[in-house]
């Protein structure tokens, strides 16, 4: 049976655990600093899988010795944000906390795929990429599911279409300057720009870059949970069932998209080797500025912290 490790046992961390345990994609354990809190609420959904006669069991730790030789390791730590943050003002502290997980994931999984959701993601996965050692097929930065979500039911409730019926991909940053491809949106093989006005469209694309900070303002205590949870296990399961789907997601692009030793979110084929191909398709040349503007600011957030913790 496959290994999945989910560190950090908060609100992300929890519904991941969730989502896995529910599509019975393997043991989890979920690993808490508070490992009262892990344990609690992994005994809860151990004992909701047997409400539904499943066998699937979540282990709570907050020991890393419990999460030795892990399939794929997903991490979720970290501070979320409050009313009025961007996800950049969160890098110092998250940059710390994740530097000191990922050594300890590397120690007792040296083999595993890696999989990070802590914000600012684009910066913090290439953070994990140059702590863990490991090739770049093997770390992986969640977002542009999450992102082609929100994008999908916005343009659903604008049409009033089911979101099964669009299809969207976002792309650069997980952030305010993130790229929703609107000259590839569709609703049933027809394109956005048929069905919808210039202005409706642009209006939308705000939204979408947006739409976590609609959430945080809402709830106020921290940010979205249950569908940033939902889409780091449909990553999970592409790669343990080696579902080869394409999937945008933040991967290490060398020489891709025209863009050098950088994490930036893009469309892959994700399978049990991890990153099996990166899709580079043709974008308009609006889209090709807005993701150029998009990944200038990775880059820069990225040199910098690099720079600040690793002297590199
Ligand atoms: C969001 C957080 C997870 O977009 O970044 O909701």
């Amino acid at each position: 049976m496959d290994k999945i490790t989910i560190i950090g046992a908060g609100n992300v961390g929890a519904h991941a655990a969730v989502s896995a345990a529910t599509l019975e994609l393997g043991h989890i354990i979920l690993l808490d600093k508070d490992a009262d809190l892990a344990k609690g609420k992994a005994i809860d959904i151990t004992q909701s899988m047997a409400v539904s006669h499943s066998d699937i069991v979540v282990t709570g730790t907050g020991d890393y010795q419990d999460t030795a030789d892990s399939d794929v390791v997903i991490i979720t730590a970290g501070i979320p944000r409050k009313p009025g943050m961007s996800r950049d003002d969160l890098l110092d502290i998250n940059a710390d906390i994740l530097t000191s997980i990922v050594k300890q994931v590397v120690q007792y999984s040296p083999e595993c795929i890696l999989i990070i959701v802590t914000n600012p993601i684009t910066t913090m996965v290439q953070l994990a990429y140059e702590v863990s050692g490991f090739s770049r097929e093997r770390v992986i930065g969640m977002a542009g599911i999450l992102d082609g979500a929100r994008f999908k039911r916005f343009i659903a409730e604008e049409l009033k279409v089911g979101s099964s019926e669009v299809m969207t991909m976002v792309i650069g940053d997980h952030g305010e300057l993130m790229v929703p491809l609107k000259d590839h949106c569709h609703v049933n093989g027809q394109p956005i720009a048929e069905l919808l006005s210039h202005e409706q469209i642009e209006a939308i694309v705000v939204k979408v870059q947006h739409g976590g900070s609609q959430i945080v303002n809402l709830l106020k205590t921290g940010s979205a949970y249950f569908a940033p949870g939902l889409a780091v296990i449909q990553m999970v399961k592409s790669i343990l069932r080696n579902e080869q789907k394409t999937l945008p997601c933040a991967v290490y692009l060398d020489g891709e998209y025209s863009t050098k030793g950088l994490f930036v979110g893009v469309p892959v084929v994700l399978g049990r080797q991890g990153v099996e191909k990166i899709v580079e398709i043709h974008l308009s040349e609006k889209e090709a500025l807005a993701f150029k503007n998009s990944v200038r600011h990775i880059k820069e957030r990225t040199e910098a912290l690099l720079h600040k913790k690793l002297g590199s």
